[in-house]
């Protein structure tokens, strides 16, 4: 077993290891005095999963209850939300009880803001099914939901008391969404191990997933630990992603999956700050080859003045500029702001 130990505020354990979910309960029961506890998962993770989760709790004397949604991006709604509250009200669940996320980055970011909030303040668990939760949402705390004006605009930093990885769920997991997951790795060997993006370029990213993994968690491991609320260096974390989130808003969010937003908004921005000799040249190039490799996307049918003008309503943004993260070289990042004023002149659009 691997284990990365995260020490914010409150801390905890990540534990990596195959076949772990049928041992759950007893990872769980010396963390916890409590008498109840609600599995959340979606439709899709449930039927496969869920059962020798519960079973396992059982068996460490928790009485177990199941929260099931509908799997999709669609649920991470206030609507679900209300809906585990009510769960949790009708199955008696005290603030000494537990939640425990079973499933992708939707559970565990709906699962966890509803145990912050629900008399205000439970414990939960993570148990990421998922290659993108298994390397970046399980970990660091932040959960919330999406509205009709945007993605994850309500929520709360909540870290988890455990995380609980088992790589063997990825076998089940739909290839456009393993697929998205290494989106985000590259974004990991991008931004801060050159090592690991060296690795992905040599050889199959799927033939030594347990290490990706290890590798992604401890690096947002330390970048949560320096910034637990991000409020600064965290945001290297955000690397592509303005010009994805800027893609999925021209997509009206339907076009593109995120992974492939966040990718072809990477190479882009790096194309961008390579020929400006903010990037050591060759790096786009290799970007974009990666990402090839991994049958993920490098540009996307909008004019540069469309993305650029579609990242003003970021998150990061202030109103006067926007944030981006611009590669130094493969592995090495920093943060950038833009005047909104000088995006012209920038990104020399009209
Ligand atoms: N909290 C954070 O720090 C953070 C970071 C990045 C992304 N996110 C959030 O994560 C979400 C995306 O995560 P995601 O891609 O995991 O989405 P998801 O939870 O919708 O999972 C993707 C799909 O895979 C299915 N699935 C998951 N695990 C499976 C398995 N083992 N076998 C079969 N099917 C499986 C799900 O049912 C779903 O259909 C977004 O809402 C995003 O905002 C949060």
């Amino acid at each position: 077993m691997k284990t990365v130990k995260v020490k914010t505020g409150r801390p905890y354990d990540i534990l990596i290891q195959h076949n772990i979910l049928p041992q759950a309960g007893e990872y769980i029961r010396p963390l916890t005095k409590a008498i109840r506890a609600v599995v959340v998962s979606d439709s899709n993770v449930a039927p496969l999963y869920a059962e020798s989760v519960m079973k396992s709790l059982a068996a460490n004397g928790f009485e177990v209850s199941l929260f099931t949604f509908q799997a999709g991006e669609s649920a991470k709604r206030l609507a679900t939300i209300e809906k585990m509250y009510l769960h949790f009200f009708e199955h008696n669940i005290t603030r000494t009880d537990i939640v425990v996320a079973l499933g992708g980055g939707v559970t565990g970011d709906m699962a966890g803001f509803a145990a912050a909030s629900y008399l205000r303040g439970i414990d939960f668990v993570q148990i990421p099914t998922s290659l993108l939760s298994q390397v970046d949402s399980s970990v660091g705390g932040k959960t919330g939901v999406d509205l009709a004006s945007g993605k994850n605009l309500v929520g709360a930093f909540w870290q988890p008391v455990l995380v609980l990885i088992d790589p063997e769920t990825l076998h089940t997991l739909p290839e456009k969404f393993y697929t998205d997951g290494l989106g985000e790795v590259i974004k990991y060997g991008c931004i801060r191990d050159r090592c690991l993006f060296e690795r992905l370029e040599k050889e199959n990213a799927r033939d030594f997933i347990d290490d990706v993994i290890y590798e992604c968690v401890s690096i947002k491991r330390n970048v949560v630990e320096n910034d637990e609320r991000d409020t600064g260096e965290r945001a290297i974390l955000n690397f592509g992603h303005t010009f994805g989130h800027a893609l999925e808003k021209l997509t009206h969010y339907t076009g593109l999956t995120h992974g492939e937003a966040v990718s072809a908004g990477a190479a882009i921005l790096t194309r961008i700050t390579e020929k400006k000799g903010l990037t050591e040249q060759g790096t786009a190039r290799r970007l974009e080859k990666l990402l090839e490799k991994y049958h993920l996307p490098t540009d996307a049918a909008f004019e540069l003045a469309d993305i650029a003008a579609a990242t003003r309503g970021d998150k990061k943004s202030t109103g006067k500029s926007v944030q981006f993260v611009f590669l130094k070289n493969i592995g090495e990042c920093y943060i950038h702001k833009i005047d909104t004023a000088d995006f012209g002149e920038f990104f020399g659009i009209g």
